[in-house]
């Protein structure tokens, strides 16, 4: 007898893929979905500005592979675009409804209140751009995940940076004229979850962590978290002269009923920390 398929307590698992599966989201939607079927393929895997290697049939790809390089991108756009436009038409074409994700660095930063899903992009950076053009390239079935400031406790991002540089030094210089929702991936790929398992409708979706800092803010947040006696003395985005505009303001909120809510972005950087092991010791 085949229980196995029967059994109302035990669903099938569903067979999904994650790309980009050895960046910071991708590990984190891995973990996130562990009691699934995940086909993890890195980039050695499959450089998805190419056609896809054979796959079996899927029930959803969560599509994390990206040229992530904001400064990288100005010098080359249509490398940026070849994964960041390419890349999501290429995932698309498997057929399978898709999550894909996107950028608060879609927007310019002049609204001065949190951006909503009906308000206007206005890239500032080719990186922006090829998200944008991503977006258009996702097509109308596939939930795009606009998500901001993404931190774990793997890969190349502010708080490892920022961790590092605490240890080392007394004093760092830190942008203080840009504020967004510093978002931590465990709690970004649970929210993500949520969106996906309560089939909510496709299209885009604004989700990125509760309250909003500068840079700033967030360094010195890292700082006391892991009791680091290091100051912030803080900058203009004109001082550190870096080749991409950033937008000045980019809290990103949903206005869409159902949205899920992550954790304010202290309880990322707290667990995140807790992660890397790196949490101060409190009493
Ligand atoms: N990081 C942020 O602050 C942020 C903010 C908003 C939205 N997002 C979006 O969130 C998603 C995940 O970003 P993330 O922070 O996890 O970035 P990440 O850590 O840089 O991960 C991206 C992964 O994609 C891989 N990749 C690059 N080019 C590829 C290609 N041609 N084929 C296959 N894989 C390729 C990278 O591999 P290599 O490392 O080997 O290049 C890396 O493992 C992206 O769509 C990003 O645009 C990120």
């Amino acid at each position: 007898m085949e229980h196995e398929h029967t059994d109302p307590v035990r669903p099938r698992r569903r067979r999904l893929l994650v790309t980009g599966a050895g960046g910071q989201l991708g590990r984190a939607l891995v973990e996130a979905f562990a009691d699934e079927e995940v086909i993890a393929l890195a980039r050695a895997d499959w450089d998805v500005s190419l056609p896809p290697p054979p796959l079996p049939p899927l029930d959803l790809v969560l599509h994390a592979a990206a040229w992530t390089d904001v400064d990288g991108a100005e010098a080359d756009p249509q490398g940026a675009a070849a994964v960041n436009v390419g890349g999501v038409a290429n995932a698309a074409a498997l057929g399978a409804p898709i999550v894909v994700f996107s950028t608060d660095y879609v927007f310019d930063g002049t609204k001065g209140e949190p951006y909503v899903e009906s308000d206007g992009p206005n890239p500032l950076s080719a990186y922006g751009r090829s998200k944008l053009h991503g977006e258009g390239a996702a097509g109308k079935h596939a939930w795009v995940v606009r998500t901001s400031w993404l931190f774990g406790p793997t890969g190349h991002n502010f708080v490892r940076t920022m961790l590092q540089l605490g240890r080392e030094r007394g004093e760092v210089a830190v942008v203080d004229d840009q504020r967004g929702c510093p978002t931590y991936v465990g709690h970004l790929a649970e929210g993500v979850r949520e969106l996906v398992d309560a089939d909510r409708e496709r299209g885009v979706w604004h989700v990125a962590a509760e309250g909003d800092c500068t840079w700033a803010d967030l360094a010195e947040a890292v700082f006391e978290e892991a009791g680091l006696r290091c100051r912030v003395r803080r900058i203009s985005s004109a001082e550190l002269g870096r080749p991409a505009r950033r937008p000045p303001y980019s809290v990103l909120r949903s206005e869409r009923p159902g949205a899920p809510r992550l954790p304010h972005w202290r309880e990322g950087v707290a667990e995140c920390l807790r992660r890397l092991g790196a949490g101060a010791a409190r009493g």
